[in-house]
């Protein structure tokens, strides 16, 4: 590279992420960690070559079709990718990057964290004891459910969906899983595998939602798949939101019809999510911190920066999605 071509950061990443970019790029860093609106994206990226943006950042397709022609890549700082329109950037010619592996880890940690807090009904038991509200013991008092034994049902057995299967195996779950194609017998470590999504729903007692967010996957968990889980069910999610269709699982969790959820990620997070969400005892709500450690943050930001250096350099890089 000769002259350092200037990337568009667009929320604020570890410093060590940023000191490593500033070596190979010129930068427009966000040192407020200001969440841009679409119009001041489109003005910060006039100059720019290429933009490493968050999952908070849209790129629909006007949004790209707007973005100047000398607009190399945007190499995302996420592993999700339904923020861009992928389509739209192959036919501006942009590089796209994702950031895989690196965030599985901790992604399955919450994705075990969301299982145990719901089973055990974890916020209940916390809104007790900062409200003042626990008063007695007893052997009916905050009677959950027990995960180990059970069976576990990975809904999209990628990178994530492996892990959790993984970290499950610790809490003796058998492991049930629906992909889009079966896994080899070396991936599936004995996991027992469904060919369709209705058959994995019938047959388990905690879901787990790993697949990536797509036309394929909209709304996927709405009334009738709900309807098909077992009564001492739990539904967890750590991929994205819009695969949930959110009045058919409150309805179900209201009525009973399924046991609890977890959540970390939802339809109009931050601030639009469903409000009954809020009202209702039996989910365990995070929000969307499922990569959200040191190390992945950082890890994520290297890999971001290896996919640039390459793109700048004329190599496929490694991690391209469109
Ligand atoms: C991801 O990487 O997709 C996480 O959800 C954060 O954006």
């Amino acid at each position: 590279m000769t002259k350092k071509p200037l990337v568009l950061v667009t929320r604020k990443l570890p410093d060590s992420v940023e000191a490593r970019l500033s070596e190979y790029f010129e930068t427009i860093l966000n040192p407020d960690d200001r969440l841009y609106s679409r119009d001041e994206l489109l003005q910060l990226a006039e100059k720019v070559d290429a933009i490493l943006p968050c999952h908070t950042e849209k790129f629909p397709a006007d949004t790209i079709a707007l973005l100047p022609d000398r607009i190399k890549a945007i190499a995302n700082y996420s592993v999700g990718v339904d923020h861009v329109d992928l389509d739209a950037a192959r036919e501006k010619q942009i590089i796209v990057t994702n950031t895989p592996d690196v965030l599985s880890d901790a992604t399955a940690e919450i994705a075990i964290l969301l299982m145990l807090g719901a089973a055990r009904r974890a916020s209940e038991g916390e809104r007790l004891i900062r409200n003042q509200q626990w008063k007695d013991w007893s052997p009916a008092f905050m009677v959950g459910q027990q995960i180990s034994h059970k069976r576990l049902g990975i809904l999209g057995m990628g990178r994530v969906g492996q892990v959790v299967a993984r970290r499950a195996r610790g809490f003796d779950m058998k492991i049930h899983y629906h992909n889009r194609k079966r896994l080899d017998a070396n991936r599936e470590q004995g996991a027992i595998y469904h060919s369709t999504v209705e058959e994995l729903v019938s047959e388990i007692d905690v879901l787990s939602i790993n697949c990536p967010a797509s036309e394929n996957t909209r709304g996927l968990l709405n009334g009738q798949l709900i309807a098909k889980l077992p009564a001492h069910a739990i539904v967890i999610n750590t991929s994205r939101g819009v695969i949930v269709d959110d009045e058919a699982l409150i309805d179900a969790l209201k009525s009973g019809r399924i046991a609890a959820a977890g959540l970390d990620v939802f339809n109009g997070e931050p601030d639009a999510i469903h409000p009954e969400y809020r009202e209702l005892d039996n989910v365990f709500l995070l929000p969307h911190i499922g990569s959200a450690t040191e190390e992945t943050r950082e890890a994520m930001g290297f890999r971001a920066i290896d996919n640039l250096i390459a793109i700048f350099n004329g190599i496929e890089p490694g991690d391209r999605v469109a």
